[in-house]
């Protein structure tokens, strides 16, 4: 009877371990970000727009901003919009039912191209209201093109897309808020958060067979504009991103349009940051190599690929291409 108690013992003992050992190598393969199947229209393209820091119940030109999102949308024929963030002014939402929501966005981007859906993450605004609220699928029932998470995977065939939540990682925004007050409910302590984050995104980079690597996030990595670099991005994300092969780092934060190449790898560095509210008049001086393009006006991006080429454009309130940039990859992964 001992004896059999004591193997009972041994037996359950092994078992706990084995799951243990088990569910932490699942955890390694698959992380914790959540991630999403977005199919294509199966002709080999993928075709999306970018806005960011829009939400302003149709001022500041955000309606004719969504307008000429509508034109291009068309034309172009998109699969989804993404949403860089600072998604309703001044203070995110109040709460899930807060008419803003409908406001600036249901009622402004009405074009038959943009009910599409679109992918968002929360900017600092977002946080100095009910975070939580963005989040909610409450939201998604009212208007089902709504996605916003704090940070989650899209594989989109072609391209893979990960989205990661970067107010967190903003050191002024916890010991320097001001008159503001953020909503960090299941983001602190801040520290773990983000290396958990970190964690997860790394392994999920790791994981991506995708031909595309393309990270979006509210604050910027490079900006000549208003708000310039986000340091804290600079020395934990921007390291991660490089080693990765990632090709695109997309953000809005500075109302503005920019496009900034990397100096150490082939990352682009994409601002579309100027849904509404534009016009801050401040450039800070960079390394004229590397700047590819800024616009201090209001409007939009598309991104358009295929397995082997890529073409950014970036358009003004009146739907103008002000810039353009093409760029190819062998058929076989870059290693
Ligand atoms: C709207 O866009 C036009 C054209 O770029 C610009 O001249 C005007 O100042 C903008 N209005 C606002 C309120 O930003």
């Amino acid at each position: 009877m001992a004896n059999s108690g004591i193997s009972y013992r041994t037996m359950v003992l092994t078992l706990c371990l084995w799951l243990a050992t088990f569910n932490l190598f699942l955890y390694k393969i698959c992380g914790e970000l959540h991630r999403f199947e977005q199919p294509t229209k199966g002709d080999g393209t993928l075709k999306f727009l970018v806005v960011g820091d829009w939400g302003r119940k149709g001022y500041y030109n955000q309606s004719h901003v969504a307008f000429q999102m509508g034109r291009i949308g068309k034309e172009l024929e998109i699969d989804f919009v993404v949403s860089t963030g600072d998604n309703f002014y001044d203070n995110g939402l109040e709460r899930e039912d807060d008419p803003s929501f409908v406001d600036s966005f249901t009622n402004i981007y009405t074009a038959k191209s943009l009910q599409k859906q679109w992918f968002s993450v929360l900017g600092n605004h977002d946080y100095r209201g009910d975070a939580v609220a963005q989040l909610s699928p409450f939201l998604t029932k009212i208007d089902s093109r709504w996605l916003c998470l704090r940070s989650f995977l899209v594989n989109a065939e072609i391209a893979e897309l990960f989205f990661v939540d970067t107010t967190p990682f903003v050191n002024d925004y916890f010991t320097n808020p001001e008159d503001h007050k953020y909503d960090w409910r299941d983001v602190t302590p801040a520290k773990t958060y983000i290396a958990n984050l970190l964690n997860d995104l790394e392994s999920a980079f790791k994981e991506s067979r995708a031909k595309w690597k393309i990270v979006v996030g509210h604050h910027t990595i490079r900006s000549v504009g208003h708000h310039g670099d986000t340091p804290e991005l600079v020395q934990h994300l921007l390291p991660i991103l490089r080693a990765n092969n990632v090709d695109f780092y997309m953000n809005g934060h500075d109302h503005c349009l920019e496009h900034i190449s990397d100096d150490k790898t082939p990352i682009q560095f994409l601002t579309s940051g100027a849904g509404s509210k534009a016009w801050r008049g401040d450039v800070k001086k960079l390394n004229e190599e590397n700047l590819k393009f800024f616009y201090d006006g209001q409007g939009f991006m598309s991104v358009q690929m295929t397995q082997s080429d890529v073409e950014i454009e970036f358009y003004d309130v009146y739907g103008r291409v002000l810039h353009r940039w093409a760029a190819s990859k062998g058929l076989h992964p870059v290693m």
